[in-house]
Order: structure tokens, then sequence, then C-alpha cells
């Protein structure tokens, strides 16, 4: 297991004060902190070779393309995809599920079936009922119950020959909860539909292996795990990336133009249109390795040792509900105070020095089964403490007296 105080130390944001007060980082689920390891990447590339790739023999831009590159086949190992060309560069998850849904757009026709489920974020459920209004193809929900979790025999209720593709997030944004993708994947597979799986909430906790899961799309942000924002990837099945068309016309994703006829580059670049975020894929696969040289085994287990012990203090607060209780949760923890607005709860914590997410985070229909405007969200990270949950803990007490 590694040492909290020494991962702690790459991490120059988390030793800032906020309103006078040490800063508690609890909104990692919104987006994780930065190591110095990457920042220094990010800063070399300004520094010293920044040039447009793929289009240049001079030394910067060759520098530049065999940086980005080899940051594709560090996210390949990673991801285990069996192909480089089957990681595709994007601007974040939500690029990557619309580049997926504009796609099928030419493949799915009227009484065609996709499933969703009741626990997704908006960027999985909007392209999905834009793309059903394109083809006339139906859009199913997988019901969830009152622990935030999937209701599979429903699931398995829903999914018929109709069913074309099956959309699930492999852990929820909102609640925390890990759902059986693997299961889910199996089934949809038996009647031919292909599974998109968002993983931008589970990159950071735990190491997907995508041949293993048989997953036929599967999408992240690398500002979820200690990476820039604005880049992210899409991992497509080769046989799937040929088979959808390009999403965006540009630069870099042709093979050869004329007026009379275009054809298209080969995989990845058909589907990377334009001048990319250079710096942010190298900086991307520069989180990459410094995770890993953390190990995602730790980090698994040093996070749910937090959220055990979050879960176990905050219950102490009379009054006090968690959302998702799933026995398969990862650190994520979505609460509110009886007859107190989750808003209020959050300002009166950010006066504590302490960030939390506040609102819906997103994923409205969570909050509509609950019949709750929002939560509090804290989320935690690898470098996050016991103590910080402390302060967590005494804030919340705080703004309970003050509010109640
Ligand atoms: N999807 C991000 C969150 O859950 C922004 O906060």
């Amino acid at each position: 297991m590694f040492k909290v105080e020494n991962i702690r130390k790459d991490f120059p944001i988390l030793s800032r004060q906020v309103n006078g007060k040490p800063l508690v980082y609890f909104d990692n689920a919104a987006t994780s902190q930065t190591p110095q390891q990457v920042i220094d990447v990010i800063v070399d590339y300004y520094s010293n070779y920044n040039a447009n790739i793929h289009r240049g023999v001079h030394a910067l831009s060759q520098e530049a393309t065999d940086l980005y590159e080899q940051a594709r086949y560090k996210i390949q190992a990673h991801f285990n995809a069996k192909h480089a060309h089957e990681i595709i560069y994007t601007s974040g998850t939500t690029h990557g599920i619309n580049l997926v849904a504009n796609g099928f757009s030419t493949i799915l026709k009227k009484g065609d079936e996709i499933i969703v489920s009741a626990l997704e974020h908006h960027s999985n459920i909007v392209p999905w009922q834009m793309l059903c209004e394109r083809t006339g193809a139906s859009l199913k929900v997988i019901p969830m119950n009152q622990n935030g979790e999937l209701e599979i025999k429903a699931f398995e209720t829903l999914i018929n020959q109709n069913t074309k593709l099956v959309f699930v997030n492999h852990i929820s944004n909102a609640l925390g909860t890990i759902n059986p993708i693997e299961h889910i994947i199996k089934k949809a597979h038996e009647v031919g539909a292909a599974v998109l799986v968002d993983g931008a909430q589970s990159s950071p906790h735990i190491k997907p292996d995508v041949q293993a899961l048989d997953v036929d799309f599967y999408v992240v942000s690398a500002h979820k795990m200690c990476g820039p924002t604005g880049v992210g990837v899409l991992y497509g099945k080769e046989d799937w990336l040929n088979k959808l068309p390009p999403y965006q016309g540009g630069g870099e994703m042709i093979a050869e133009v004329t007026f009379e006829k275009t054809t298209y580059a080969a995989l990845p670049h058909k589907f990377e249109a334009g001048t990319p975020n250079i710096c942010g894929g190298i900086a991307f696969g520069a989180a990459i390795d410094y995770m890993n040289a953390v190990g995602f085994d730790a980090i698994a287990a040093y996070e749910h040792e937090l959220l055990k012990y979050a879960t176990n203090k905050l219950l102490e607060i009379e009054g006090l509900k968690i959302y998702g209780t799933s026995k398969h949760k990862t650190s994520v923890i979505s609460f509110n105070l009886e007859g107190i607005h989750p808003y209020d709860v959050g300002t009166i914590l950010d006066k504590l020095g302490v960030a939390v997410r506040t609102g819906h985070h997103c994923a409205q229909p969570i909050m509509d089964y609950f019949k709750i405007p929002g939560t509090v969200r804290a989320s935690f990270a690898f470098y996050n403490t016991k103590s910080e949950i402390d302060i967590l803990v005494e804030g919340v007490k705080k703004a309970k007296m003050m509010l109640s």
C-alpha cells in the first residue's frame, strides 16, 4: 500500500487554502486533481516541442507526433485494447458517446430498440434520445431500486431481438454504484446488440480490460484520472469502428479529397478530424503512467477504506440520509440533511474549505426517482485522507446546526 502523505506531495493544489482553511477536495467525481508529474509534461510540451502533428517533416512536428502516438499505445495497453487503432482520441466522454450515437443513425431504423439505464448521466441519455428522434428507434430504460442498483431481472425482460444497442455506465457518477456490466454485455450479445459502457467514473478507480469484458465501446475522460480536461478516448472494436461513418469531416480524416468524391483515412484517423488536443493526449499518457505507478489495486483498497470510514461517520449524524447504498459501490457518497437544501450545505462546507458537488449531478432522472432536488456529493480519491473526512463530518454537523 502507498503512503498517502507521499502521494499528496505530488499534488501542488492540495496545499492551497480556500477561505482561509486548508483545501479539502472532495469533488473528484467532477474532476480529479493533477500531479506534478503530469503538469511537468504539459509545461515541457509547450516549452519544447509544441507543433502540429502528422503534417510536418520538421523536427518539432515529428517529436510531437511521436509522443502523441506513443501515448495512444500507452492508453491501448492500459485498457488492453487489441489494436492501437481501436483507441480514438476525443475531447472527452461526451464526445465519444456522441460519435457513436451519430454513427448509429445510419444503422438504426424504425422498430429497433435501444436500452439505457436509469442510472445514467445526461450525456448517456440525451444523445440516444436524439438518435431515436432521427431514426424512429425507441428508447427503453432499465429501472433502478431504492439502493441505487439496476433491476437486472427487468433488464432481462426488456431485451429482445429488436434490441440493437445497450448503454450503461460502469459506475454511477451520482451514487457510486458499480453496475454488473459483465452480465449486461453477455445478455446483450445473446441477442446481437452492441454495448457502450460509459467509463468516465470507473476509470479513476479500476483498470478495465476491454477484451476480457468483450465490450463494444468504452468511453473515458482524462480529467477524471489525473489528466487534463478536454481530452479522452473512445475504445471501439475494430469491426464496429469500420462500420460506423466518420463523425466530423475535415483535415486528417481523409485519404483523398476531390470535389467529386472524398475517401476516408484508415482507423483511428477517420474519427480524428482537425488539430487534436495534442498536449492533452500526451499528458493523458503521463497520467496513466502515474496512476499505474501508484497501482489500481492499492487505489481501490484505499478508497474503499475511505468510503467505509466516511459512511459510518456521516451516518452518526441524525437526519442524514445517504442515497446509493449498494454493496457494490465506489468512493462516492451522495447525501442530504433532512429538511435542508443541498446547496445550503455545500455553501457552508465551502466556507470551511471543503469542496463538494451539490445539485442533480447531471442525473436528473435519479433525483426524480428519489423525489429530491439534488444531493450533496462527496467523492474521494486516493490522495484524500481520513482526517479530511473528519473535517467534512464536522462541517456537516455545523451546517445542520446553522440551518435547522
Ligand atoms: N460528470 C461530472 C460529475 O459527475 C461532471 O460531476
